[in-house]
């Protein structure tokens, strides 16, 4: 199919991601994303999400679990998520659910040739351009732990999807399937969460999804500008999923001047046992749009 990331806003270089001129991503989700829609009511109403990209996990759960979605729009300013997020859109696509949870789950086969072959050609040639240098010289090994070994993303997430057989719902077989059938509502789009969301109508979206996006100048410069575009392109009762590393108070204080209301909050708190196993089971909050 040889998707196309859309950069408009931002041009993605895989020789500058190869030179490892930026951050490193996630791979796999370092949150319990389980939980992050199961306090949305009336889940059917959903027909639109945008979301930071990350590791792609939560787009693939959005897409698992809401029934009637028909766009899932996701940008980062990370190109190497855009690019783990297209690559997992192509093994969700292509792979049956049985094969899918074996290439995620388990470590022993000898795959990565054989798996990055049957994806290859779905992707975009940017997601192309990074990954052929990564299989290069993969055979007899691991599809995942190539991956792993590769250094390109952080350690996060892996060990959970092993140990854990609902750390990643969509795996589920029932799941699996629905996600199939969606998988193309997913479109990707680099850059900046404020530029690529400000290019849409206003209220064209029913949720939000915003990770981490608060917890740091690093990552939004401007909060009051962010809330502002996000409050403006939701549609009337729309909601936010936030997740947060910090105190879930510290987040409703940037959101409700805005035109929110808090619906839910789950505060987890910091384990440093968890931690060090990769399991971040980060804070999450739920705004609905007044
Ligand atoms: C801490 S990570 C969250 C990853 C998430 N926990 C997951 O498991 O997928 C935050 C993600 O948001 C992206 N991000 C941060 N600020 C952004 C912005 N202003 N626009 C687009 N993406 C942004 C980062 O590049 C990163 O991929």
């Amino acid at each position: 199919m040889n998707r196309v990331i859309d950069q408009t806003i931002e041009r993605i270089d895989p020789h500058a991601i190869l030179a490892r001129q930026f951050s490193r991503a996630w791979f796999f989700t370092n949150e319990r994303i389980e939980p992050l829609l199961e306090r949305l009511p009336n889940t059917d109403r959903i027909q639109s999400v945008f979301g930071v990209a990350g590791s792609g996990d939560f787009a693939l759960h959005a897409a698992s679990r809401l029934r009637n979605v028909s766009r899932i729009d996701v940008s980062d300013v990370r190109p190497l998520a855009l690019l783990t997020t297209d690559l997992k859109i192509a093994l969700c696509r292509t792979l049956t659910p049985e094969d899918l949870e074996d290439v995620f789950r388990c470590r022993d086969s000898e795959n990565a040739q054989s798996v990055y072959s049957a994806v290859r050609e779905d992707v975009s040639a940017e997601t192309r351009a990074v990954f052929d240098v990564i299989f290069e010289n993969a055979a007899g090994r691991n599809f995942i732990r190539a991956i792993r070994k590769s250094g390109y993303w952080y350690p996060d997430g892996f060990r959970s999807v092993r140990r854990d057989a609902g750390y990643l719902p969509y795996l589920l077989p029932e799941r699996s399937l629905a996600l199939k059938a969606k998988i193309d509502t997913i479109r990707l789009h680099a850059g900046d969460f404020d530029r690529a969301l400000s290019r849409f109508p206003d209220r064209a979206f029913d949720l939000v999804y915003v990770s981490n996006m608060f917890d740091s100048p690093r990552y939004c410069r401007d909060a009051d500008r962010y809330l502002a575009t996000i409050r403006a392109k939701l549609a009337p009762r729309g909601f936010v999923v936030s997740v947060t590393q910090h105190h879930p108070k510290k987040i409703e204080r940037i959101f409700l001047p805005h035109g929110f209301s808090c619906a839910y909050r789950e505060r987890h708190r910091f384990n440093i046992l968890k931690a060090v196993c990769g399991d971040f089971d980060y804070s999450y909050l739920l705004f609905r749009a007044d």
